[in-house]
């Protein structure tokens, strides 16, 4: 189905492989942008670090948002948290949830991951990037592999609503993006600030305590050693006994 978003196309499908190959698809064969496609369904979602994201069908948001930048490489680094931002906002406005931002871009409500977001960039044939937010509302139960970290809103909510209302701040927080109007934000709403945290840099294994956020969206640890700025990958943040 086609429909129309302010100066958005909007694609709705029931059931697709994955909202961003579709946008890739897209892009490639020339549609205008912006476009946001939503799915009710998704048959091989995709997550970060070539996993999978699973996409039940009428249990959850999958969208994806693509755009031409009009913003620096440099800013363009800092869209998937602008994105976390933006998610967070529409859950607060349609909810009484208080969902947290765990670096770089998941939402946690109660310890548990609520949504996913993969951003990715295309250079086929225009510039474009393309944000995909995955929100688990309803589903209830998960494979094995993610049980123990995956959880759902488990409330009343339109998911057309928060489609929109997701699409209306990331749109507002895009703009802002140069002068990193959602950083502030980011901060307050992030469960790994002030969290002691293991990752991985240069394949070397090391624990720290995470104290900042940089410019770029980077997260400042403070290691036994020296202060290290991680710039993507993953984190695990250590439970405080
Ligand atoms: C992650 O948590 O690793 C990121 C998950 C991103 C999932 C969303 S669902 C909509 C869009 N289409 C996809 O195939 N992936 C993203």
């Amino acid at each position: 189905m086609k429909e129309k978003l302010n100066n958005i196309e909007v694609l709705h499908f029931r059931e697709i492989d994955s909202t961003n190959l579709e946008a890739k698809r897209q892009i490639k064969s020339g549609a205008s942008l912006p476009m946001l496609i939503v799915a009710d369904g998704q048959t091989a979602g995709k997550g970060r670090m070539g996993r999978n994201f699973y996409s039940p069908e009428n249990t959850g948001l999958y969208m994806s948002y693509a755009f031409e930048p009009e913003f620096d490489f440099s800013d363009s680094m800092t869209v998937t948290s602008a994105a976390a931002v933006a998610v967070c906002r529409a859950i607060e406005a349609l909810t009484d949830l208080k969902p947290k931002i765990k670096w770089v871009n998941d939402i946690y409500i109660d310890s548990k991951k609520v949504c996913g977001i993969l951003t990715e960039a295309v250079t086929a044939q225009k510039t474009a990037v393309i944000v995909g937010i995955g929100v688990n509302i309803t589903t209830e139960s998960f494979p094995d592999e993610i049980k123990c970290i995956a959880a759902s809103l488990n409330t009343e909510i339109n998911t057309a609503e928060l489609a929109v209302k997701i699409t209306e701040q990331l749109c507002e927080l895009i703009q802002g993006l140069p002068q990193r109007t959602f950083l502030a934000e980011y901060k307050q709403k992030s469960c790994t600030l002030g969290e002691t945290v293991e990752f991985v840099k240069d394949g070397v294994r090391d624990i720290g305590y995470a104290v900042d956020i940089t410019r770029d969206g980077g997260l400042v640890v403070q290691t036994s050693v020296e202060g290290v700025v991680l710039s993507s990958g993953e984190i695990t943040v250590r439970t405080k006994k």
